[in-house]
C-alpha cells in the first residue's frame, strides 16, 4: 500500500499549494519549530563557515575537506567574471524601475551568451558569475559608477564588497555583514515561491539563466523577497513614530493601533514556521553584539518582543513570530548599507545558489536520472461568477 501524504480536499483548492507534498529537496529543509538546516545542519550552525565552504555542503550535500573546498573555490573563481558584452548591455538598460527587473534581464542577458543549455555547467557558472553580475546591475542602477575589475582571490562575498560601489564609511563592516547575509539566504526548502517557480518553468526544459530569471521576477514580489525592503521601512516608520527612548510598551500600543486602522504590520509569520526564524535570532544575536545602540536596531528589538505578544492575542494568526525580514534590512543599514531598494537584490544574489542547485537536481538526477516531468497541475472548471 502506497503512504498517503496528504489528503486533498476542496477546502485545499485556491490556497496557494500551501503544504502540499509535491517532490523531494536534499539541499535544505525547513522544520515548523526548529527552521532551516542545509543538509540537516542547523542554519546557525553553519554562520562561522565560509560562503565557499556552505556552498560546496549545498553543492555535493556533504562538509567539503580542505583540499576538496579549495579545488571547488578554483572552479568558481575560473568562471567569475562576467563577458563584457554583458556588462555593457547592463549599463544601457533603464533605471527607473525596481533593480530587481535588471537583475532578471542581466540573468536573460546571461543566456544569450551561454545557450547550450547544460544544467550542471551554467549552474557552476551562474553561481560563480552572480557576485560579478549583481554588482554590476546595483552598480548602473544606483548610480554608483563602473563596476571595479573582480577580484576573486579575495574571497566570493569579499569580492562582492569590493565591486560594490555603495558609498560606506565602513567596507570591512559592511563586507561583514554581506557575508553573513548571504549565507543566511542561500536557500529555503524545495517549495518557497521563487525556486517552486524556478523549478517549474526549468521543467519545461527551459535552460537555468531563463528559468533564473522567472525565479527573480518571483522573488521581487512583496509578499516574498521584496518583503525585507517593505520591513526596513516599516521599522523606520516606528522609530520616527515612537522614537528612539520607546519602551516594548510603547510598540505594543502602536502595533495596536496600527492593527485597529487596518494597517500592515511587516515582519512577522510565514507559511511554514511557527516560531521565530532561526535566521531572524541570528541576526539579532548580531545586531546586539554590533550595534546595540543603533536607532533602528533598538526599534527592531522592541518589535521583537512586542510584535509576538500582540499578535499573539488574535486566535486566527498561526504564525506570530518575527521572520528574517524583520531584522535583515535593519542590520544591513546599521552596518552602513541605508539602500532598501537593493536588500532583495542582495537576497537574490544569494538564492541563485539553491535555486539552481535545485533546478540541477530535478532536470539531471531526479526519478533515477530522468527528470520530473513538466509541472501541470490540474484546475477544476468552475462557471464564471
Ligand atoms: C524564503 O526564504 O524563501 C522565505 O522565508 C519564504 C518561504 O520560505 O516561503
Amino acid at each position: 500500500m502506497e503512504e498517503v501524504l496528504f489528503q486533498i480536499t476542496k477546502d485545499h483548492l485556491d490556497t496557494g499549494l500551501r503544504g502540499f507534498p509535491v517532490g523531494y529537496c536534499s539541499t535544505s529543509s525547513l522544520d515548523p519549530q526548529k527552521g532551516l538546516a542545509y543538509v540537516g545542519l542547523p542554519i546557525d550552525e553553519l554562520v562561522t563557515w565560509t560562503p565557499e565552504e556552505v556552498i560546496f555542503l549545498l553543492y555535493h550535500r556533504r562538509r567539503g575537506a580542505l583540499e576538496e573546498v579549495g579545488k571547488f573555490i578554483g572552479e568558481l573563481q575560473k568562471r567569475s567574471v562576467c563577458p563584457p558584452e554583458i556588462l555593457g548591455a547592463i549599463e544601457r538598460l533603464p533605471r527607473n524601475g525596481h533593480p530587481m527587473k535588471l537583475l532578471s534581464m542581466a540573468l536573460l542577458l546571461l543566456g544569450g551568451v551561454y545557450p547550450e543549455n547544460r544544467y550542471q555547467e551554467d549552474c557552476l557558472q551562474l553561481i560563480a558569475k552572480i557576485p560579478h553580475l549583481t554588482a554590476a546591475v546595483i552598480n548602473h542602477h544606483a548610480g554608483w559608477g563602473k563596476t571595479p575589475t573582480p577580484m576573486p582571490e579575495l574571497g566570493y562575498m569579499e569580492n562582492f564588497a569590493h565591486m560594490l560601489q555603495a558609498p560606506t564609511e565602513n567596507k570591512k563592516g559592511l563586507a561583514e555583514v554581506l557575508r553573513l547575509f548571504n549565507i543566511l539566504h542561500y536557500d529555503h526548502g524545495g517549495g518557497n515561491l521563487s525556486v517552486f517557480v524556478g523549478k517549474a518553468v526549468a521543467s519545461g526544459l527551459e535552460d537555468l539563466y531563463g528559468s533564473m530569471a522567472a525565479s527573480m521576477c518571483a522573488l521581487e514580489g512583496p509578499r516574498h523577497g521584496r518583503a525585507n525592503q517593505d520591513c526596513l521601512v516599516f521599522v523606520q516608520e516606528v522609530l520616527k513614530e515612537v522614537g528612539e527612548e520607546a519602551n516594548v510598551a510603547d510598540v505594543e500600543k502602536l502595533i495596536r493601533d496600527r492593527l485597529e486602522s487596518g494597517k500592515l504590520i511587516f515582519g512577522f509569520g510565514h507559511g511554514v514556521l511557527r516560531a521565530e526564524d532561526p535566521r531572524a535570532a541570528v541576526l539579532y544575536d548580531y545586531a546586539q553584539q554590533k550595534f546595540a545602540q543603533h536607532p533602528l536596531v533598538k526599534i527592531a528589538l522592541l518589535l521583537r518582543t512586542a510584535g509576538p505578544a500582540v499578535l499573539k492575542e488574535n486566535p486566527k494568526i498561526t504564525d506570530p513570530y518575527p521572520n528574517v525580514d524583520a531584522i535583515s534590512g535593519t542590520v544591513l543599514a546599521a552596518a552602513g548599507f541605508q539602500y532598501p531598494e537593493y536588500y532583495t537584490v542582495l537576497f537574490g544574489l544569494a538564492r541563485v545558489v539553491g535555486i539552481s542547485i535545485q533546478i540541477v537536481d530535478e532536470r539531471c538526477y531526479a526519478r533515477g536520472g530522468k527528470g520530473t516531468p513538466i509541472v501541470r497541475p490540474r484546475y477544476l472548471y468552475q462557471e464564471p461568477p
